[in-house]
Order: C-alpha cells, then structure tokens, then sequence
C-alpha cells in the first residue's frame, strides 16, 4: 500500500496566516502540521508517500521531507495548482498508485490515541486481504461541517451526506481513508458536486453501494482535531503540548516514527539526531531508546 497526502488548499479561514505560507506548514507547538498527518501513513508502515500541493507550496515540502530516504521512505510530490475536490488526488495519484491500494490522507488531520497504530495497520490490512475500503468515523459536536455518517435502526452505516444541514448522526468521517485499487477508477467516474468539486464523500458512497465500505468507529479514547480557525490551531498546539509535557514523549515526530518502525536502524536514527539543531527536540530524540 502506498500514501497520498493532500497538502494543498487556501487556509481561507486563516487569513492573513496563509497568505503567504501554505496551512500545512504552519506549527502546531513544536512542529509543521505535515507532520502530524504524516505520521499517520508511517504509523500504518507505509513507507511510499505522494504529496500534493500547489507548485508553490510543494518548494517548501521539498526542503521539508525532501525524498524521505532520510525516514527510510520514498517521497514524492505532484502539483495540484486548480483544486477541485479531495478525489481528485486519486486522479493525480493514479501513476505513482500503479495499481497499487493507496491510504488518503489530508494534511491538517491531527490524530492522536491509544494504539493508533494498531488500528491504522488493522485497516490497512482489512482493505489489503479483503479489498473495499475502510472510514473512520468521529462522534462530534458539529457534525454539519464534515462528511457524516447515516446509521439504520441496527447500526449499520448506510450512506455518507457531505455537510448535511440536519446531520443523521454525530459521527463525522475523518480526512484518514484507506481504498483497494478500484479507487482510481471510482474517481474517475464521480461527477463535480454543488460546490464543483470531486468529493471524497462520492467516492466513499460507491464502496458503500458495492457493500465494501467498512466504517471504523473511534472512541473517546482518541483525539482527532481541528485545526481550520484561529482558535482550533491554538487548541491542536495547545493539547500537543498538554499532553507532551505530562508524558515526556512526543506526538508525530518523524524520526523516532520511522526509527520506531523499523524503516531506520538505530545508528539512521542516531546520524539524524546529530544533525538536528540544538532544540528541545533535538533533547528529546537523544534519550530514545
Ligand atoms: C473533507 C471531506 C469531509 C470530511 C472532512 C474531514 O471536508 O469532504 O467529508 O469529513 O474533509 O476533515 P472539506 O475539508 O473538504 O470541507
């Protein structure tokens, strides 16, 4: 299975921050959003990562991730300079796939939980043996904002509905999606929505239609967050850094991810701490063990 990470868009919302700088690359607490939704495909052991942006912006996560061979990865980036809609970076993505099962994720996604890596690499696997696709859905306070989940009277979801204005449920899905190979050509046949763009929500609904879509729900136990407005950007850095101090172990960091994962041996892992800036960061990675 290979990754696509969706690191484009206005940041409208945080204007004037992103006038100039593109969302993802904006700190939350001690490190560049990409990060956290980065970690998210290494945490499932992908080591194949293709990030879309604008031509712009895709300068800035060259020098950021540069090919990933540092992580023990490959990274790739591809240019999304007229966004329309999440699925098409299926569309984009369809070379560097080569037919391969792919994990979508978009870039301002912060996750955070006990044993998110188990549950990342049980869908992996779900959608490696069995084919379809997996969702996760998120019980929220303002479902109306995402894609959300319809439930029958026995629990079983029935269709996805992109920001309804009466939500059938609190469950909202999460930019995390895992799909066969057939997401391509699912893509390929989605028409532009009401907003005219390729939504992700109809791509989910023909696996759902097909019976293959599987919808993992996340308990208390996780944090998804938002980080869209002023107010949620400050919450993600503040909560990382609540939860950072009181453990004394760090959320997303990519090297210890990827040391962690076996993608790097100890030694990798020690010749990256070396050359790191002496930060607090940098004293972390120096006491992993
Ligand atoms: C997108 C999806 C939506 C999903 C959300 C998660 O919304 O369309 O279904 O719930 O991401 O972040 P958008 O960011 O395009 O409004």
């Amino acid at each position: 299975m290979k990754a696509v990470l969706m690191a484009g868009g206005s940041g409208s919302r945080l204007y004037p921050i992103t006038h100039a700088v593109n969302k993802h690359l904006l700190p939350i607490y001690n490190k560049p959003m990409i990060y956290y939704s980065l970690s998210i495909p290494m945490l499932a052991g992908i080591r194949e990562i293709l990030v879309i942006s604008d031509d712009e912006s895709l300068k800035a996560y060259r020098k950021l991730l540069s090919d990933g061979s540092q992580w023990g990865m490959r990274i790739e980036y591809a240019a999304q300079n007229e966004p329309r809609g999440i699925a098409q970076g299926l569309l984009i993505a369809e070379e560097f796939l080569d037919g391969d099962s792919v994990c979508l994720v978009l870039g301002d996604n912060v996750l955070f939980g006990h044993d998110l890596s188990a549950h990342l690499k049980h869908a992996r696997e779900i959608v490696e043996s069995d084919g379809g696709a997996v969702v996760f859905g998120y019980y929220v306070n303002d479902p109306e904002r995402y894609g959300v989940v319809e439930f029958d009277d026995a629990g079983k979801p029935v269709r996805i509905i992109e920001k309804p204005k009466t939500p059938p449920s609190n469950y909202a899905v999460i930019g995390v999606y895992f799909y066969d190979a057939d997401a391509v050509n699912i893509a390929k046949q989605i028409k532009p929505s009401w907003r005219n763009e390729l939504e992700i929500t109809d791509v989910n609904n023909e696996y759902m239609a097909r019976k293959k879509l599987n919808v993992i729900k996340l308990g208390r136990g996780f944090a998804w967050l938002d980080t869209g407005t002023y107010d949620s950007l400050l919450e993600a850095g503040m909560f990382v850094k609540t939860v950072e101090d009181r453990m004394g172990l760090m959320i997303s960091a990519p090297e210890e991810i990827a040391y962690r994962e076996g993608f790097i041996t100890y030694q990798e892992f020690q010749n990256l701490v070396d050359g790191m800036k002496d930060t607090k960061y940098k004293r972390y990675m120096r006491n992993v063990k």
